[in-house]
Parts: C-alpha cells; structure tokens; sequence
C-alpha cells in the first residue's frame, strides 16, 4: 500500500490527502502525552517544546514528596548526586553515544566553553603549532560570542576562522586546531554532514565539536559512527525537558581522563566529599561538571527524555520530512503570489525539523498567525520558522497553517499596527 505523501500526491493537495496521512500516522499517539491548548497549532517545537502531560505530576514529585518531605536525604535516597549522569545515560542512545559519556548540566552555551577549551588544551599538548578554531559565522550566535570569549581570555595565539557552509572544507587544513560547528542551522534548518566534516578534521588533525541543539530528538544522531570528539546539546527543543532546562555534553571515551574543562569546581573533582584543598580531576565524564545541579529541573528532563526514548528516531525524522515537504508544496500551491521565500532546503534529506520562510513583513505576518494561535517565530532580519515536532504536530495541523497564512497574506491582516509592535522575544 502507498502511503499518500506530498511526494507522491500528483494532483494538488486537499484537506481529505491530509486527513489521510494522519489516519496512518504511526507516530499519532505520542499527541495525548503533550498538553497542548486544544484550538493551538504549535510549530515552535525548534524553539522551546511542549509541555509533557507528565510534567506537572513530576515537578509535584520532585519539590512536594522528594525536596518537602525527604529534605536533604533526597541526593542519596533519591539519586539526586548521580542526577547529571543517569539521565545522560538516557540521552546517549539518541545522539549515537554509549553510556558514561554524556551528563546534563549546565546551558549550551556554558558546555560549548567547558569542551573548546578542553579540546584546545588536548590539542595545545598534542600539536601546539595548530591555533586555528573554524566555525560558522551565521551559526546561532553563542557559539561564536563563547568562542570568542575563551580566545580572549586565554590571551593566546588562537583564531577563529569563520566559514559557511560551501567553504568549511577549504577552510579546514594542518593548521586547524579544533573544527567547532552546528549540525542543523538554527535559520534555515540545513543539515551539515557531520560524518564527512569529522573526518576532514581528522585527516588534518583536528578536532571536532558539535552543537546538537536543533538535531538531540528530532533525528538519528550518530556521535560515536562518525567519531565526534566533543559535542554539547540543548534538551528544552526536541527533547521537551521544559524552559531553560539543563543542556548536555558529550565526550568521547577516549578524551576522558586525557584533557580537563576548565570550569574546576567541586562537582567535578575526582572525590568531591574529601573537600582537598586542591582539584584533582574525575578521571571520568563527571569531569565535565562544575557545580551543584538544577534538581528540579533535572527532574523534568526524566519526562522529556522518557517520551524521546520511546519514540523511533528514524520515524521521527520521515515524519518531520514530510510534514515539512507538506508545508513547502501547500505554500507553493495556495500561496505563490505573496512573495514567500523558502530559505530552508527544498531537498528533505538536508534539512532539519524546521521550514524556514523569508518575507519582508515576516515579523507581522507571523505576529497575525500568532494572534489565530498558531505559533511559529521570527528570526531577524526577515526570516519566519516553521518548526514541525513530529510527536505533536500534525498534518491537518500543516493544513490549517497554510490556509491560515494566505488569509492573512490576501486580505492584508498583517498590516494591523498592532502586528508591527516588537515584543523583546521574537
Ligand atoms: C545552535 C544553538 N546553540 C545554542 C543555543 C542556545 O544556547 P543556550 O541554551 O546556552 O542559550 C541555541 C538556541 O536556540 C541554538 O540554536
């Protein structure tokens, strides 16, 4: 039986196509773990995911019955110390890493510091004639700002060579020290190949980190098959752990115990209650830890990351794909004279969950979507994103977006003053 896809439609898209291809959805029943408003389309998944329906249960478990009743007896009888690493456990197999090598901790940002600087440590000690770091000037721009806080601060002969994504390989030679990049784009939602760059790193040898932000639970991730040294995460994505929750860093086995991050504090150290005058580092993924960990908030990350783990990863991605390919033709066929731009790739295999739309009034057309509840965002200076969890959004869902879109496109709704104001999140 074929399944009707917007590939294999020929005649032009309708309502009845779309029904269909939620009716054979094999993903459909992850929906009622979310508690999603029901009159909400919600495509900023890529964003900040939605809300497990387990998570208020969870949270009640965390303060009220662990943190109220057991106090401080909790970091033993509740497996609060160990925290960071069991739940990094949970979230290896989704990014291709085996256990003992990825802990949550700490935001993005913060990890992307802990591993340069580790990895241009193991590099100054290795090779120190290479001082290059290249990276991807348009990346999401903490990357780049912590980049270039480290450089300053190691007042040292580094520097960053920024490249985009036709010249990362020329860009990468005997002098590069450390090859630091995103897989997906945070804008356009284009995949870079991170088993081929890896390896180009590796044959000059360098090192490779990555930023997994936009990949970590919306498509198969394979750190270790593609040997990746280093790599950093966000789980408040595609992994639904909630707002500003805890992000990751992986590091392979192999650098363990070899390089030190360098934010030394006591939750790192090889003992920690010895209280030693001196660091002495955990020869271990522990290593990468600085401080006393957000509890609570690692709580809510047992939800997310419980949902992800049962969900099949290759499925996720085919139906991200393809509701993405949805959106694309939909907005091709109903709404082609409005001047939309598809900046994402048109070729799902090189995009990731997240269709990205330039328009010059994108920032009020998505403020009139927005005020229908249906909520994307807007990225300056004039790019609209669509993101398209798998687990919650539908393709009845892409439907309404679309048509929804070309109301406010003909009848100029987007023109109300009231969709120019900027909000300081957009
Ligand atoms: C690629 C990338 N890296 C990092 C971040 C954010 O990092 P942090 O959680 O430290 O704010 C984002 C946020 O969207 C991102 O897209």
């Amino acid at each position: 039986m074929t399944v009707a896809t917007a590939q294999n439609i020929t005649t032009e898209i309708t309502f009845a196509d779309c029904e269909q291809m939620d009716a054979r959805d094999p993903l459909r029943h992850f929906r009622a773990e979310f508690e999603l408003p029901e009159d909400t389309i919600y495509l900023n998944g890529n964003s900040l995911g939605a809300m497990p329906a387990r998570a208020l249960a969870q949270a009640r478990n965390t303060v009220i019955d662990q943190w109220g009743k057991d106090l401080i007896r909790s970091w033993n009888t509740h497996g609060w110390f160990q925290m960071a690493e069991t739940l990094g456990d949970r979230l290896a197999p989704l990014i291709g890493a085996d256990a003992g090598e990825v802990v949550l901790t700490d935001s993005t940002g913060i990890n992307l510091f802990k591993v340069l600087a580790a990895a241009l440590k193991l590099q100054a000690e290795r090779a120190p004639e290479k001082t290059r770091i290249v990276m991807e000037g348009s990346n999401f721009p903490t990357d780049n700002y912590t980049a270039q806080g480290l450089v300053e601060l190691l007042g040292s002969k580094h520097e960053i060579v920024f490249a985009e994504e036709e010249e990362i390989a020329r860009a990468i030679d005997e002098r590069v020290a450390v090859v630091c990049l995103t897989q997906v784009h945070y804008k356009s939602g284009r995949v870079l190949d991170m088993q081929a760059i890896t390896e180009k790193a590796h044959n000059c040898g360098a090192l490779a980190i990555w930023d997994l932000c936009h990949s970590a639970g919306a498509m198969p991730v394979a750190l270790n098959d593609c040997a990746a040294d280093f790599a950093v995460g966000c789980t408040y994505k595609y992994l639904n752990c909630g707002p500003g929750s805890p992000g990751f860093i992986f590091a392979a086995k192999r650098h363990q115990g070899q390089t030190q991050q360098p934010l030394t504090g006591w939750w790192g150290h090889a003992a920690p209650f010895a209280f030693e005058r001196d660091y002495r580092p955990a020869a271990d993924i522990r290593q990468m830890l600085s401080g006393t960990q957000p509890i609570v908030s690692l709580g809510l990350c047992e939800v997310g990351l419980d949902i992800a783990t049962r969900a099949d990863l290759q499925q996720v991605q085919q139906k991200s794909r393809a509701l993405g390919d949805l959106f694309i033709r939909l907005l091709d066929e109903q709404c082609a004279e409005f001047g939309f731009e598809v900046i994402s790739p048109r070729d799902a295999s090189r995009r990731g969950s997240q269709v990205a739309v330039a328009h010059p009034e994108g920032y009020a057309i998505m403020q009139a979507l927005i005020a229908r509840n249906i909520v994307g965002d807007f990225r300056a200076p004039d790019v609209m994103r669509f993101g398209f969890s798998a687990l919650y959004v539908s393709y009845l869902d892409v439907w309404n977006t679309v048509q929804a879109l070309r109301h406010i496109m003909r009848d100029e709704l987007w023109q109300n003053p009231v969709y120019q104001q900027r909000h300081a999140v957009t």
